[in-house]
This record gives C-alpha cells, structure tokens and sequence, in this order.
C-alpha cells in the first residue's frame, strides 16, 4: 500500500502531484519531479528569505548537529539558546528581557495567550482573559490559534472556542474604542498582524494610534505578531519597529531559522516579565523541542548571515524591484495592486476571473492559479482573488527580471482564458 503523505489544505485526490513535489532547490530556485524549475517568490512561505541551501546556516548548524543537537529548555538550558535571544533581542533594539522558544508560529501565539492570561493571574485580574485580533487575521491552525484567527477558516466545525476571542476592524478607530469602553477591563492581550498575511491588507496608522492609546488607559499586553512579517518583509528588522507604541509581546517564526529547523522565539517586554520575576512564578508552557542547540544554532547562522551581507540595501533593493514589477503589470493587465516592502498583492476587484478559473480548473481555482504561475516558472502565493508576491531578500536582478517575465507571461495566459471577453 502506498502511504499518503497528508499535504495542508489539500483534498486527498490533489496530493502527490508530480507538478507539486519539490525534488531540489538552490538559491530561491526550485526544482520539481515533472522536470520544471521556477522561481521562489514566496520566500518558501515566508520562511526563507536568505536563499535555500544557505552556507552560512548550514555551517552554523554543523557543530552542534555532530554533538549537542538536542539540549531540551524544559527545566534546563543551553548556551546556542542564549545566543540565539540575545542576537533577536538586539535586532528589535529595545527593552525585552525574556525570550519564550517554541517550534511553530501557531504554537507561539498559543503561548502568548497563555503568558497574558498567567500574568494577569498573578496580578490579581483573573477577569482579564479576552483576546482581540484584527478581522481577517490568520495566527495559525492549532485550536486556540485558529479561534485567534479572524479568516474563516472552518472554525465552526471544530468547535474551536472563541468565547474569550474578538475580531475587531483594521481601519476603524470608533469600534476600538466602543469595544473597550465596554469590556476593555477583562482585555488580557491584543494579538495584531503589522500586515494581514491573509490578503496584504495594513492596519492604518489610526487603529494603531487608537490601540496605543488604549494600551496606557487598560492594562492589557499589546503582542505583534511577526510571524510572517518579521526579518525586514516590511522594510525594518520587525515591522511593529514603525507601530507608534512598541509592543509588549513581539512573535517571531517564520525566517528565524532560514527554514532550516522549526522554531519560534517570543520577546517579552521588561515590564510584562517583572510580574513573573516579581512573584518568582515559572511561566506553565513548554514544548519539549523548543530552543534546541540546532535550530537555535540556525538563527545564529541566519544573524551571521545579515550581518555580512549588507541586509538593509539589499532589502530597499529587492523592494523597489517588486514594487516597480507589480505597478507595471497593474498597469498591463488592469490589476489591483496593494503592499509595500517585500509584501505584495495582484489580482481581480471581483470574483468573475475566480469563477472562471474554477470552471477551467473543473474545481478549487486555487490549483488552477498555482500550477499556471509554477509552469510559467514562479512560485506564488495564491490569496483572496489573486496572488502574494514575497520575493526573497536574496533575489538578483537577473531572477526579479525572470519573476516579472514569469508573472506577465501567466497574466497574459489567465486574461485569454477570461470567458467573459
Ligand atoms: C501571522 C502568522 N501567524 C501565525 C502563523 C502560524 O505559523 P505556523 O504555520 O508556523 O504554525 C502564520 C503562518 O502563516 C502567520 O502568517
């Protein structure tokens, strides 16, 4: 019997394409066991800015890979662990004295949720226990993360608990407000995306001047998730480094390794911790493969990595060609275009180009979208009617050039197909 290795988000008669299995990779190429090689310009998930098969990490991960790999954090310590915190600590250049390991992004915002709820026991404020996040939001697939998350996505069907959960507006400072007057007391933490993976949507610069505000009336913690937008995505190193309050919580994954080992690290703000130290209380969370020896000896690799790489050109660089890139085809093919920094959207202001995909595709047009584009030679992100481009910091101008050849040539193939011409 042939086993069947259970890919995310895919039904069974979809999996194990021969178009869809990765066999190689080198630099932001892929290679795939139909033969065809395409572009990476969704930073393999965001999670790999720095080029697959990067040296540097890998050297770093050598040493401990042949002697101390694994070095648990439960009730023990380790000196890859220390480094790897101090080097993020240092990055966001600010006040964050604790740094929490985990293995995945949604099993980080399970334990900032987990933290704000502890801290706000230990103060004496039980009462504080809902979460707020923005509508549209995606924090992740395990229970409590998917409840976190404001995309539908099927959470009825799992009885995910959203009791102690609200989604709240992106551009709407009032309903902030109004929401707070009612219930801002029992606020334990505002969970909040600099920008919505799920379709490149911003907060504006209100909603998040609102919340500051809100933050020194109540007492909650103010948590950014950085999952995705972390490692200059955004132009700086944390995109939360732009919000007019630092946050409290900051929440890494995604990129913290290269892709080269599951981690997460969450920085916790001096004055969120000191309730901890204060009452001398350990914090009740931990994942047994969290903050190993190796995949912490990643995220030194990738710090060593931008440190010899003069990572801010290269990111300004790298932006301007993508953001030059999509305001052409905007301009071609009669797009909405939306992002900044190494995020960015193209697509229909409608869903008629979906539906006709759909009958093309004789099924989910999302499978249609990704093997037109992968066939063309780039790999993107399929969104809400249409695609992320999250080009990697390490693309060339050579491979930018390909990519928006790629990106033109798969427009131009879609817009024929368009029934309604
Ligand atoms: C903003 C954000 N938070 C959380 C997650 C969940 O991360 P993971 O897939 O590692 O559980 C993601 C993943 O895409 C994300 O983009």
């Amino acid at each position: 019997m042939v086993v069947q290795v259970v890919e995310s988000f895919t039904a069974p008669g979809m999996m194990s394409s021969p178009g869809r299995r990765i066999v190689d990779a080198d630099g932001i190429q892929l290679k795939f066991s139909d033969g065809r090689v395409a572009l990476c310009a969704t930073s393999g998930l965001w999670n790999v800015p720095f080029g697959y098969g990067n040296t540097t990490v890998a050297e770093h991960m050598e040493q401990p890979l042949r002697s101390l790999h694994y070095g648990t954090l439960f009730r023990y310590s380790n000196d890859y662990a220390d480094r790897a915190a101090q080097l993020l600590v240092e990055a966001v250049g600010d006040s964050y004295q604790a740094v929490i390991f985990g293995t995945s992004g949604s099993a980080l915002n399970d334990a900032a949720v987990k933290f704000a709820r502890q801290r706000a026991v230990l103060q004496g404020k039980a009462e504080k226990r809902i979460v707020v996040t923005f509508r549209g939001s995606y924090h992740g697939m395990t229970l409590s993360s998917m409840a976190l998350s404001g995309e539908r996505l099927g959470q009825a069907a799992f009885s995910v608990d959203i009791r102690f959960v609200r989604h709240l507006s992106l551009d709407d400072p009032e309903e902030w407000e109004h929401f707070f007057e009612r219930f801002g007391n029992q606020v334990a933490l505002v969970m909040l995306e600099p920008m919505l993976g799920s379709g490149v949507f911003e907060p504006t610069q209100a909603v998040l001047r609102k919340i500051a505000q809100l933050r020194d009336e109540y007492d909650f913690l103010l948590m950014a998730d950085e999952v995705a937008t972390g490692f200059y995505k955004l132009g700086t190193f944390a995109a939360s480094m732009q919000w007019p309050r630092m946050p409290d919580l900051i929440g890494f994954s995604k990129a913290l390794t290269n892709g080269a080992a599951a981690s997460s690290m969450l920085l916790v703000s001096e004055e969120s911790w000191s309730v901890f130290l204060e009452h001398d209380c350990p914090f009740m969370h931990g994942e047994t493969q969290a903050g190993s020896p190796l995949s912490a000896a990643a995220t030194i690799g990738v710090f060593d990595f931008m440190s010899q790489y003069e990572i801010e050109w290269h990111v300004q660089h790298v932006s301007e060609g993508i953001a030059a890139t999509c305001a052409n085809l905007e301009k071609q093919f009669h797009l909405a275009h939306r992002g900044r920094g190494l995020f960015h959207f193209l697509g229909w202001g409608d869903d008629a180009w979906w539906k006709a995909a759909a009958q093309d595709a004789s099924g989910d047009p999302i499978w249609h979208i990704v093997d037109s584009f992968r066939e063309h030679g780039v790999v993107v992100q399929p969104s809400i009617h249409g695609i992320q481009i999250i080009p990697q910091i390490v693309t060339t101008d050579a491979e930018m050039c390909q990519i928006g050849q790629a990106l033109s040539e798969t427009f131009e193939q879609l817009e024929r197909s368009r029934p309604w011409k």
